[in-house]
């Protein structure tokens, strides 16, 4: 993870620091930042979220070249010594880096053979030692020779009016403003600097100035490249009034909704949809990771029920290991909210390998799995900051469910325009009351059939990874299989109920559990009697809206639930522990 961004122009300190605000989401366990004026450089660290590093910064506005890095640690410990920039030996080159050195144990252990010291545990100091020498393209070319593995590299030295630049597999992209210029992981860095940017490919390598950009390919060659337009609707900087951007990501499912109702009419999604249309496939794969792979769950729920083929979900980190049948035949539908999530685009090359018809349905066009697939199916919910997927989710559910009405030749917008009108985000009243109850436990159950138990593995994932209570999620009928032990009255089950086909038998299980002391609660889109009322020690009941929309409305509720219980027990639910939204690391 990890997210870089290295600036040429005035005021360097504070555009750096709005860049590691904008680059929060890939990671906060510490940041930093080195500015060059008069051959020297200054430099500021602070471990902990970005906000840290702000106290520290002396603010200055004359011209300056500088770099800076958002940590999410994978080498060393969260401390001063491994926040990045990181120093050459003599001092005068620094650098910021994305990825993951895989040689730099050997590396290293070289380097000190020749005598150097190192202050920290990273691999990225390595690169830095590499470079006790003129900072220069030669050199540049020299180091990265020597790198396995992947980076986004800025370098800067005492010496020298440039940034460098190096990447492989990290994503990076550089851009030119008229009175700036910057390289950062995200182009949503150049909002209010450029207007346009460019994308850099694996191997490419080079350096920039405010006046020139010189890229070489992974060949060693000169490319020119054209700077494609910088779209401005993705930036979401405001909570507008809400607490937390996940709040505010949750409400926003509404506007996704429209959003993409507007956009699949348009002739570029018509062509696309006819160009997946065109493909021969005997076999369909929804991959992704966390919260995408829930929704591929959800994807593939439709087609299974659309179409008289196999229709595989898989989690991106586990397929090489599975030795499926992807060939030309298969239709390989990769789902990822950032399009930069590395386990995916490892799964990506590996069907592309095999032949795979590579299809992407993501929030970022301008990613990797987007440009590395045939055809990229936008989700259209602009940027999510909040590190727990909500409106995306919502988003990429709409957007198969789109993908499987085409293919199978239904009308989409009118269901879609019925559903907008339904869409339910719950009581709050209720939803908080049973959050503050839920804050007192150490660990909760969902649990549904079919769809539900696909909407409780979702739920439980948010749950878990904002509130750290220990959760999980069971298909309701596999309980009695083993899982039952686990309940008594120290644990609350969450039952997700909104297949009136499915309700009964799912009742028998929650009665299963009242019978040994568990909590029940019941999130349901169906009308209930007195019996089952009186089960539940809470009901959660929502509009229902059509049955293909059930997963979705019911989500929305169970999100909120989350984030209030996350807020009740003083977290901050928009930057949980441990994570990042963006985890380019396999
Ligand atoms: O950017 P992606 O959609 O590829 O990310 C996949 C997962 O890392 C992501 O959904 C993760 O599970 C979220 N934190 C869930 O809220």
């Amino acid at each position: 993870m990890c997210g870089i961004i290295g600036y040429i122009g005035s005021n360097v300190e504070s555009n750096l620091y709005l860049g590691l605000e904008r680059l929060e989401y890939r990671g906060y366990d510490s940041s930093g930042m080195t500015i060059k004026r008069n051959n020297d450089f200054t430099t500021y660290k602070a471990t902990g979220v970005v906000e840290k590093l702000k106290s520290t910064i002396k603010e200055n506005e004359e011209f300056g070249i500088g770099i800076a890095h958002t940590r999410w640690a994978t080498h060393g410990q969260i401390s001063i010594e491994n926040c990045h920039p990181h120093f050459s030996s003599n001092g005068s080159t620094a650098l910021v880096h994305n990825g993951i050195i895989e040689n730099y144990e050997e590396l290293k252990d070289d380097l000190i053979k020749k005598g150097k010291y190192f202050y920290g545990q990273t691999d990225s100091e390595v690169i830095a030692k590499l470079f006790d020498c003129k900072l220069d393209i030669n050199n540049l070319r020299r180091v990265k020779k020597k790198l396995v593995g992947s980076y986004a590299l800025a370098i800067i030295s005492k010496n020298s009016d440039y940034i460098y630049f190096a990447k492989n597999k990290s994503p990076l992209y550089i851009a030119l403003g008229s009175e700036c210029a910057l390289i950062a992981s995200d182009p949503s860095c150049f909002v209010g600097f450029a207007d346009g940017y460019i994308t850099l490919e694996d191997g490419e390598y080079g350096k920039f100035s405010q006046k020139e950009v010189i890229i070489y390919d992974k060949n060693d060659k000169i490319v020119k490249k054209q700077p494609q337009k910088l779209d401005f609707s993705f930036i979401n900087e405001e909570k507008s009034g809400y607490q937390h951007f996940m709040l505010k990501e949750i409400y926003q499912s509404r506007l996704a909704l429209e959003k993409i109702m507007e956009v699949y009419r348009s002739y570029d999604i018509k062509e696309k949809l006819k160009e997946l249309k065109n493909y021969e496939f005997d076999r369909i794969y929804l991959i992704g990771c966390g919260t995408a792979y829930h929704a591929g769950l959800i994807g593939g729920s439709y087609m299974r029920e659309a179409f008289n083929i196999d229709v595989f979900c898989e989690i991106a980190s586990e397929i090489m290991y599975k030795n499926l049948n992807i060939d030309e035949k298969s239709l390989c539908i990769f789902i990822s909210q950032s399009g930069e999530t590395a386990d995916t685009l490892a799964a990506l090359e590996y069907c592309k390998s095999r032949g795979g018809i590579i299809v992407a349905v993501t929030n970022t066009e301008y990613s990797s799995i987007a440009r590395k697939a045939s055809i990229n199916f936008p989700i259209c919910a602009g940027q999510e900051k909040a590190v727990a997927s909500t409106k995306a989710y919502f988003a990429q559910c709409i957007v198969l469910y789109i993908l499987t009405s085409y293919l199978k030749g239904n009308d989409y917008i009118l269901p879609l325009y019925n559903f907008k009108r339904q869409i339910d985000f719950g009581d709050d009243n209720i939803l908080k009351t049973l959050a503050e109850k839920l804050a007192g436990y150490d660990k909760v159950f969902f649990i549904g059939r079919g769809r539900d138990y696909i909407t409780a593995q979702e739920a439980s994932l948010k749950l878990k990874e904002i509130t750290y209570i220990f959760s999980t999620a069971q298909p309701s009928g596999e309980l009695k299989h083993g899982v039952i032990a686990l309940i008594d009255k120290s644990v609350p089950v969450i039952v997700i109920a909104t297949d009136e086909n499915l309700f009964n038998k799912t009742l028998n299980n929650a009665y299963e559990i009242k019978a040994r002391g568990g909590k029940l609660v019941l999130f349901t889109t169906l009308n209930t009697d007195s019996e089952t009322e009186k089960a539940f020690d809470y009901i959660i009941k929502v509009k229902k809206p059509e049955k293909d929309f059930m997963p979705l409305q019911i989500i929305l509720s169970l999100q909120k639930l989350a984030y209030f219980t996350a807020v009740t027990k003083g977290y901050d639910p928009d930057k949980p522990r441990n994570l990042a939204k963006s985890v380019t690391v396999e």
